[in-house]
């Protein structure tokens, strides 16, 4: 049986978030914004452990009372540059088994549900290749000429907004990212070997938080959770 692993990118600075402190630690709904993605991975009994990636010289992580996680988690000191470097870097440190699956999540998608988790599982766990959480885009898509006016409207028809988690095996995600390294999630890495990941349907309020005014929303939707 193949085990399930969770690994959080948690090493970037947030700088289009603007402020001081890494997005990541923002107070968010009465916690630091890592927390609640922690939370619910940490919360669902398929997943055996949570590694989370931090930047070598993260000196805020060990300062606030992770213990209610236990062993379950476990950070790894070894962020790189680029997202899919601290992912690659995490996946090599954590040293589990080439046919165990790792669902990577961001820690700036504070909204992830058990159920999205247990959705995700269920419609990947029999699956070849893979596959990720997403929206089918809603909008009317516009293309932009140069000066901020409409070049054309694009068709939407089959085209989606990949979230995460990203669930992979192990093996097969190591070898994508090996050789594709500039890339902005898994699924272009595994696409890149030629693959296609499945698409499995999720929610909008697991989206990324990125800009200030995102906390709100993110603030909002974790209050009624708590409800
Ligand atoms: N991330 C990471 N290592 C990096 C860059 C990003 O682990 N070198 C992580 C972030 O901490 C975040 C996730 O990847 O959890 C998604 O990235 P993003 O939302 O872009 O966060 P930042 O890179 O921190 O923000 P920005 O791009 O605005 O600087
Ligand atoms: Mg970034």
């Amino acid at each position: 049986m193949s085990e399930f692993y969770a690994l959080v990118p948690a090493a970037g600075s947030g700088s289009r978030m603007g402020s001081e402190l890494p997005k990541q630690y923002l107070p968010l709904a009465g916690q630091p914004m890592i927390f609640h993605a922690l939370n619910a991975l940490c919360s669902t009994t398929d997943i055996g452990t949570v590694f989370v990636v931090l930047a070598p010289d993260d000196a805020l992580f060990h300062a606030y009372d992770w213990s209610r996680f236990g062993n379950k988690l476990q950070p790894l000191y070894c962020g790189g540059a680029t997202r899919a470097e601290s992912v690659l870097n995490g996946l090599l440190a954590s040293e589990q088994e080439p046919d165990d699956w790792v669902l990577v999540h961001d820690a700036a998608r504070p909204c992830l549900t058990q159920a999205h988790l247990v959705k995700l599982i269920a419609e990947v766990r029999d699956d070849e290749v893979g596959g990720i959480l997403a929206v089918p885009v809603a909008d009317t898509l516009k293309r932009a000429d140069g000066t901020q006016r409409i070049a054309q409207t694009e068709n939407r028809e089959g085209l989606w907004q990949a979230q995460t988690p990203q669930m992979f095996r192990i093996g097969l995600l190591l070898q994508a990212l090996q050789s594709a390294r500039d890339v902005t999630d898994e699924a272009s890495a595994v696409e890149a070997l030629g693959l296609h990941p499945k698409l499995v349907a999720s929610e909008p309020t697991n989206f990324k938080v990125t800009y200030p005014q995102d906390l709100l929303l993110a603030e909002l939707l974790l209050s009624q959770k708590g409800n």
